[in-house]
């Protein structure tokens, strides 16, 4: 099957049973996205499935199909000048200093991102409410919120001066 991920082709094996996590990780080396739990519970492991986060250690390849996946790695742009441009929430996350260890933050940034599509300027509850669905052992969390309100901030920022 054809497998669409950050915009790119790539033909995987569509074999019964396997996992969307372990064909990122292992065949198409995009290990931006972190095995945690294994269960469906940590979010460690969270990807956009057609912009839905979506835990990829509890969903079948197939469900992939003839959708856009986006993991960590698709995040940031290439601009003008071919240089990476980060995304409003991997800025803001290195502006608010928010990882410790770091081994949830990839499922956090793709789960703000998440939110920020859906929600452009979300209120602090609606901030806590979308965060709290990734668990940071270190706990990060109050760090987490902050740099998501900076990253909606920035986010309008950069849409008012495109015009
Ligand atoms: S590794 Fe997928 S939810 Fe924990
Ligand atoms: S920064 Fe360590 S688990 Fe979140």
């Amino acid at each position: 099957m054809q497998l669409m991920v950050n915009g790119q082709p790539y033909l995987v094996d569509e074999e019964r049973d396997r996992l969307l996590l372990w064909v990122l990780r292992d065949e198409l080396g995009l290990t931006g996205t972190k095995f945690g739990c294994g269960i469906g519970l940590c979010g460690s492991c969270t990807v956009h499935l057609d912009g839905i986060p979506t835990r990829a250690c509890i969903t079948l390849l197939s469900a992939a199909d003839g959708k856009e996946v986006r993991t960590l790695e698709g995040l940031a742009e290439i601009g003008a000048n071919g240089e990476m441009v980060f995304h409003p929430v991997q800025q803001a996350f290195l502006d608010e200093q928010v990882p410790q260890c770091s081994w949830c933050m990839s499922g956090q940034m793709m789960t703000a991102a998440a939110l920020l599509e859906k929600n452009p300027k979300p209120n602090a509850e609606e901030i806590r409410q979308a965060m709290d669905a990734v668990y940071c052992r270190c706990g990060t969390y109050h760090r987490i919120r902050k740099a998501v309100a900076r990253a909606a901030e920035l986010a309008g920022q950069s849409r008012s001066q495109l015009g």
